[in-house]
């Protein structure tokens, strides 16, 4: 669909019509489609771009998706029995209510696990895409309730919080990117570029959204040189978790 308005493209000799009018035809058409879909199937088309590039680019990686399971909880507890009974340090960025650095916490035991979330709770720091706007997730500066002392929240900007960061000494690193946004998982990934080690896995939540962390972890990759196998992952590569294998 890209392309000059007046391209002529090849002739069609056969049909007398050009492959440049048929595209004309086609962008025409769209424009006058366009004005009875809501916003949401125009995100719904964007979106589904986004699940043939994820695997198109998985592919020119030379990333192979072992066997897919069906929903987010599945690649969590597929993470979750490889780690068990081992003492990690598991990151969480895009923390909102709760509901993942819990269940995560209530299934890693080990006393010396150590379970950090860090979130400004208020929301996202800018629009997301044409539905998701800045401000969506807050809680009004509210962490989440956990009693469990394993658990603990740094609030605030990404920006402001983790220049100051130090991880505590740790075997094994779980990061959790749950921010949606590329300029939030692109600073994350750069911040944390030196203690991701080789088998140090990396989820992501929003995988399939290009313009986002596909896009941030891509170029991570290309900055890095860093290569990473997929460990699990869902049907749609929504939630895909990555380990670092060289
Ligand atoms: C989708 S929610 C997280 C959901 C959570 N992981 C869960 O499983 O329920 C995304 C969160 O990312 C946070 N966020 C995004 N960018 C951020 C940034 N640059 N600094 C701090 N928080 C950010 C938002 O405040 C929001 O709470």
């Amino acid at each position: 669909m890209n392309g000059p308005e007046d391209s002529s493209g090849n002739g069609d000799a056969a049909a007398g019509i050009g492959w440049g009018e048929r595209l004309r035809a086609v962008k025409d058409l769209a424009t006058r489609i366009g004005p009875i879909l809501s916003k949401e199937i125009i995100h719904t088309l964007d979106a589904s771009i986004s699940y043939l590039e994820t695997g198109r680019w998985l592919k020119s990686e030379g990333i192979v998706v072992p066997k897919r399971v069906e929903s987010r909880a599945n690649v969590y507890d597929q993470l979750i029995n490889a780690l068990r009974d081992q003492p990690i340090l598991y990151l969480e960025f895009g923390v909102w209510q709760g509901r993942s650095i819990r269940y995560w916490s209530e299934r890693l035991r080990n006393p010396d696990s150590r379970f950090h979330g860090f979130d400004s709770f208020e929301g996202l720091p800018e629009s997301w895409n044409m539905l998701f706007k800045k401000g969506l997730f807050s809680t009004n500066g509210q962490a989440p309730q956990i009693d469990d002392s394993r658990v603990e929240f740094f609030k605030g900007w990404f920006e402001e919080t983790l220049p100051g960061y130090r991880p505590p000494q740790h075997d094994q690193l779980v990061i959790n990117i749950d921010a949606d946004l590329y300029s939030s998982t692109k600073f994350v990934l750069n911040a944390l570029k030196d203690y991701i080690s080789v088998g140090t896995y990396i989820y992501f939540d929003e995988f399939c959204d290009r313009n986002n962390e596909l896009r941030a972890f891509d170029e991570f990759l290309a900055e890095t040189r860093m290569r990473f196998e997929v460990a699990t992952a869902s049907r749609s590569l929504m939630y895909i978790a990555f380990r670092r294998i060289g």
